[in-house]
């Protein structure tokens, strides 16, 4: 008989993006892991809870744009699409478009398997004759979907303002990769969150219920969960405060303490008041969003706004 193994931690596969972007992202200089790991189960349901907080305006007033504007989107895009949500999360905002705009096939796409399955199920037994095709995938790496018929006319919707989530540069090359898979004739219904008054924009991302700051702390809660890490989570406070210069909100996770941790292995050392950069959220004019849409091969077609000028919402034609 062997001798058994010193240790049973797991080894983990070079492919688990969660494992190699975290160690990684400790180590560099500063500090940041990709927002797109905020969304586990737990992490997605905290978002759905944010979008419910009254300081946070970007998801009503969006809906609202939806609800009054459908037509016109209907109008637009005629009925029979072939309608594609990268990020699909709950799959509920495009419920506000499923009966005007009438499509042939929805097909939402998401990290979340779990939540895009039990989401897609829920949609797809409200709407009987329209066909759900879920995609699971990481949206950031080069989106590719299951052949479309060539001559359906297809319509990506990319709504929440999660074009936030990308530097303006890589925010392009997303969305030039949106105009690849529209194809000729297609377009793209966009939601983008604007610049504002300060005051405004930092409430949202520090909700009075503490949502945001749980939803921040939930990461370092998953790392725990799923990478074999030691943290302490009561060493960090949630931070998150409006950038001038680069037009974003920046959230971050800020040590209250010296502390030293462990991910698998792997020992991190932290003074107070360093912090892990966890996400960025761009906040656009009209315009500069339009320009971008523009580099990135979509030619502006029709723009809706709130009366407050909160959001906009952005019908775009593939150039
Ligand atoms: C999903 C990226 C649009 O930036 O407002 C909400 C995520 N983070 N509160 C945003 C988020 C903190 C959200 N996006």
């Amino acid at each position: 008989m062997t001798e058994a193994a010193a240790t049973t931690r797991p080894v983990y596969l070079a492919d688990t993006g969660f494992y190699q972007d975290v160690i990684q992202g400790l180590s560099n200089t500063p500090r940041s892991i990709p927002p797109k790991y905020f969304y586990d189960e737990e992490g997605s349901r905290l978002f759905e809870a944010i979008c419910e907080q009254p300081e946070y305006y970007p998801t009503r007033t969006e809906m609202a744009l939806l609800e009054r504007h459908a037509g016109d989107i209907a109008g637009l895009t005629g009925s029979g699409c072939f309608l594609i949500e990268p990020g699909s999360g709950n799959c509920e905002k495009v419920r506000l478009l499923l009966d005007t705009l009438h499509p042939d096939t929805y097909i939402p796409i998401d990290i979340s398997r779990k939540h895009l399955q039990t989401a897609a199920d829920k949609l797809a037994k409200s709407y009987p004759w329209l066909s759900v095709c879920p995609v699971c995938t990481d949206i950031t790496d080069t989106l590719e979907l299951p052949s479309i018929p060539a001559d359906t006319k297809r319509l990506l919707f990319y709504p929440g303002s999660s074009i936030g989530n990308f530097d303006p540069e890589e925010a392009r090359i997303f969305l030039a990769n949106l105009a690849r898979i529209a194809g000729d004739g297609g377009a793209l219904l966009i939601g983008v969150d604007l610049q504002k008054n300060t005051q405004r924009l930092h409430a949202a991302y520090n909700d009075a219920n503490g949502i945001t700051a749980a939803f921040n702390i939930n990461l370092l809660h998953r790392i725990n969960r799923e990478l074999d890490a030691d943290l302490d989570i009561d060493a960090f406070d949630h931070r998150a405060f409006y950038n001038n210069e680069e037009n974003r909100i920046e959230m971050h996770l800020v040590s209250n303490s010296r502390q030293t941790f462990h991910v698998d292995g792997h020992r991190f050392e932290l003074e107070a008041g360093d912090h892990i950069h966890t996400e960025n959220s761009y906040k656009y004019t009209l315009g500069q969003f339009q320009e971008l849409a523009t580099a990135a091969g979509f030619s502006a077609c029709r723009v809706w706004t709130d009366a407050d000028l909160l959001f906009s919402l952005h019908y775009l034609e593939v150039r």
